[in-house]
């Protein structure tokens, strides 16, 4: 197979965006699309039915949309209330016209429309002022007004030149064909009169589970990412591991903002019952490094928990409730190794710590996940696409990475399990660990390049949220 080079695609394609496909045509290519049931439009637009579950090592393990894609844009619309109204009629007719014949599935389309900080601030301020959520517990923390949605910031191991981005609107995009993807993003390219788009950003997840090569080993060969070849042939993400067992993603609404008791306002008629808050970023992966100097077992401390003992070669280990890590077991096996785990370092953030009974009336047992991770593999560097290429450091040159997207009742939710992850837990605990020390989970290998904050309305106010109240 030649080495492919994203240029080869980009500047011989028809139009940047269009040609963006261009590597990612191979997935279809390598993988075909699992067979998947019809589905019925929920009023949550970041849950995702339909997914399959399969079994690997005796866990349950949920099967990801072959083909993901982002959009990110700023708005280009006058901030007069005429405007923004009018626009909020054609961008929602724009989505229905697209979801026409499509369930918001894997099989069809998943559709997810999000926004960001500086469109609340710019165009709807006053309803805004009135009606996003406040996030109750991180309130009483500060003492002050905290909102669901506050700014990204730069955590512990973040380079420094981490960018956050400032963009109003993002669409996500998944599902098993790339066809149904690329109509979402030329849907949204079709929107010139809204919106100038600032990023695309592709990838793809899974593909592995029926025993055959799996996409991110095919398409890391094939764009000749150094370690490839280290890559186990069935593994669901790059660094070997799978990410998406049951037990380890948020089930049903639990990542809704008014799901669990104590989070938000939003119950029982808050604007944005049935939202959630949406962290994007970008994160570069040394795949080479991660094979060459970590050896399995060394690989199974950093990813899930110092001395976790499993066969070698396993990739799907049980992080069942029982499994859970807590802080005072974090601590303990810091001392011990001298190091923390990915998973169970998070755990005490990312867990409930107790029995729950959801708004939705779900029973949410002790060690419950809580966050709806949605993140994919990507060769882009750092993106398909960008309409800032110098500020974004883009480069044609395909790099392994991950468009990490995660749904959590709030953001600094999200702020809370991302600082776990850097030692510091929710206890207030700071484990001496030097940022990006092999010591600190699976960091030193990854560099984030970009991040941003999101929410992601209730579908019925997915188009320009609060617009009509102004
Ligand atoms: C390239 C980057 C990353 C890779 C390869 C990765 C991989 C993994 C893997 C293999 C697991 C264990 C799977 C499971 O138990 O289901 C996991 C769990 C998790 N990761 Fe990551 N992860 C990455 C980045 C992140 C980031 C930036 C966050 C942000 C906080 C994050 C949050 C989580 C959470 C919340 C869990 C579940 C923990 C639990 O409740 O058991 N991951 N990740």
């Amino acid at each position: 197979m030649t080495r492919l080079t994203r240029r080869q695609f980009v500047v011989g394609g028809a139009g940047v965006l269009a040609a963006a496909g261009g590597i990612y045509e191979l997935v279809d290519r390598f993988a075909s699309a699992p067979t998947r049931q019809a589905v019925r439009r929920l009023p949550e637009q970041h849950v995702l039915p339909g997914l399959r579950v399969v079994t690997d090592n005796h866990v349950e393990v949920l099967v990801p949309p072959l083909h993901n894609a982002v959009l990110t844009g700023r708005l280009t619309v006058g901030e007069s209330g005429k405007g923004v109204r009018s626009a909020q009629d054609e961008l929602e007719s724009a989505l229905a016209g697209l979801e026409e014949g499509l369930d918001h599935s894997p099989a069809g389309l998943g559709v997810t429309v999000a926004w960001g900080l500086p469109y609340f601030r710019r165009y709807v301020p006053g309803p805004a002022a009135r009606n996003l959520p406040v996030d109750l517990r991180a309130t009483e923390a500060a003492g002050r007004q905290v909102q669901a949605l506050i700014d990204a910031v730069r955590f512990p191991s973040d380079p420094a030149d981490v960018r956050l981005e400032e963009n109003d609107v993002v669409f996500f995009f998944r599902g098993d064909r790339l066809e149904h993807v690329d109509l979402g993003i030329e849907a949204v390219r079709g929107l010139g009169g809204l919106l100038e788009p600032t990023s695309v950003r592709r990838g793809f997840a899974g593909g592995g589970f029926g025993g055959g090569q799996s996409l991110p080993k095919r398409m890391a060969l094939a764009a000749g990412v150094p370690g490839a070849q280290l890559i186990p042939e069935t593994a669901e993400l790059f660094l070997g591991f799978t990410s998406t067992q049951k037990a380890g993603l948020g089930p049903l609404l639990i990542a809704n903002h008014e799901t669990l008791p104590g989070y938000t306002d939003q119950w029982p008629d808050g604007y944005f019952r049935g939202g959630t808050a949406m962290h994007l970023s970008h994160i570069l992966e040394d795949v080479e490094a991660w094979y060459l100097n970590f050896d399995f077992q060394e690989r199974i401390d950093t990813v899930f928990r110092p001395g976790e003992r499993v066969p070698s070669g396993t990739q799907t280990v049980r992080q069942a409730p029982e499994d859970v890590s807590t802080a005072g077991r974090v601590v303990r096996d810091f001392h011990r190794s001298g190091g923390i785990g990915h998973s169970a370092s998070i755990q005490p953030s990312s867990r409930l710590q107790a029995d729950v009974t959801g708004r939705d009336g779900a029973q949410y047992p002790k060690g419950t996940a809580i966050p709806q991770r949605a993140d994919f593999n990507t060769l882009d560097n750092p993106f398909a696409w960008t309409s800032r290429p110098e500020q974004d450091g883009w480069s044609p040159q395909p790099a392994a990475g991950v468009h990490f997207v995660v749904f959590n009742p709030t953001s600094d939710d999200f702020h809370r399990n991302r600082l776990a992850m850097d030692g510091r837990l929710p206890d207030g605990t700071r484990l001496p660990i030097d940022p990006r020390d092999r010591g600190q989970g699976i960091n030193s290998v990854l560099r984030t390049t970009h991040r941003q904050n999101f929410l992601v309305p209730p579908r019925k106010h997915r188009s320009f949220p609060l617009a009509e109240l102004l």
